[in-house]
């Protein structure tokens, strides 16, 4: 690879893949699998042979950090020494996993011993009543445990809260607050307009900073780089950990935009908001080259989302599909 070939023509450079090891979930949230939807078939699926050859693939082009995501990636036999796998793809540096967070607390120190770089949990409120509405499944004891064992196994932890008005509003101070006793971050996301997220509002996350700067008057901007993501953090001397913002919509960060993503079914998407891909499943189960395939996904990325006008939103696949 050249020393330019991950940037792209808007002089992003692109070192991170999401990739999606499944659609299947074990949990319905309402913004992203509210319902029994169809699944796609486990032919249909990328193996982990395939998945790996994909990241040897883009390492070669620049690739640096890898994004295990769903559906629920843990969901999927195997999960763990996949991550192990691709921990040993040469030239990939991080590889971290994105979970519901209940199936994780057992597979944790099999997690670290494969080298996970980091886990993001996803927990959009405390309350054990509002998680069952939410997801419909009454399974927060387990998140809330896997949360503190990630942490006790010095494990870099992020908490994901997708804000819903009207739903979890309220919940930001006392979620915020679990990086008072524990050193993770808590990342509030902006509810994007895909797939089931279309039918959800969306909180302008700066108001809550406001709220969240009556808590903690010393809340300033950290400069250190925490992940590999848009998320912008916040720190606070009443904090172990730090509390971060995913702007998506009302703070568009397209312009520093570094990823691209490979959907369950072995899809290269260029852009969350745009239903163009390649298919690199097709692609590989017919011995063509995949490694041209990603110098030309990264010139294809366009320059930016436009959740701010919805009839230009061309992705009709659900979350799930793509992987966040
Ligand atoms: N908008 C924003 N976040 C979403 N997630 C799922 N669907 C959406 C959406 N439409 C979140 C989940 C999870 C993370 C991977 O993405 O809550 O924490
Ligand atoms: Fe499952 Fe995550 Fe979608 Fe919830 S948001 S249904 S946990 S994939």
């Amino acid at each position: 690879m050249n020393a330019s070939g991950n940037v792209d023509h808007y002089g992003r450079t692109i070192d991170y893949l999401r990739i999606s090891i499944t659609d299947r979930c074990n949990l319905r949230c309402r913004y992203c699998m509210p319902e029994d939807i169809s699944l796609i078939s486990m032919k249909e699926i990328l193996t982990y042979e395939e998945i790996i050859k994909i990241a040897e693939a883009a390492a070669k082009f620049g690739i640096r950090h890898l994004k295990v995501t769903g559906g629920e990636p843990l969901a999927r036999k195997g999960a763990v020494g996949l991550v192990r796998n691709l921990k040993q793809v040469p030239g990939i540096e991080t590889v971290t996993l994105t979970t519901n967070g209940t199936l994780l607390k057992p597979v944790l120190p099999s997690l670290k011993s494969a080298g996970i770089d980091a886990i993001n949990i996803s927990l959009d409120t405390l309350q054990r009543e509002r998680f069952r509405e939410i997801t419909k499944f009454d399974r927060l004891p387990e998140v809330l445990e896997a949360i503190e064992a990630s942490c006790s196994l010095g494990i870099r932890t992020k908490i994901n809260t997708a804000v819903m008005p009207d739903i979890n509003t309220n919940e930001v101070p006392a979620l915020a607050a679990l990086s008072e006793r524990l050193p993770l971050s808590v990342r509030f996301i902006e509810m994007m307009p895909i797939g089931y997220g279309k039918q959800c509002k969306s909180y302008d996350n700066s108001l809550l900073l406001k709220t969240l700067k009556d808590r903690y008057p010393d809340l300033h901007p950290i400069p250190e780089k925490q992940g590999y993501g848009p998320a912008v953090y916040y720190g606070s001397a009443a904090l172990l950990g730090n509390i971060g913002f995913i702007s998506a919509v009302h703070g568009k960060f397209c312009g520093s935009c570094n990823r691209l993503r490979l959907t369950a079914a072995g899809e290269l998407k260029y852009c969350l908001c745009y239903e163009d891909g390649i298919d690199l499943r097709r692609l590989l189960r017919s011995g063509g080259n995949i490694e041209n395939a990603f110098s030309y996904a990264m010139q294809q990325k366009p320059k930016a989302h436009c959740f701010e006008t919805p009839e230009q939103i061309s992705e009709q696949k659900e979350m799930s599909r793509i992987g966040g």
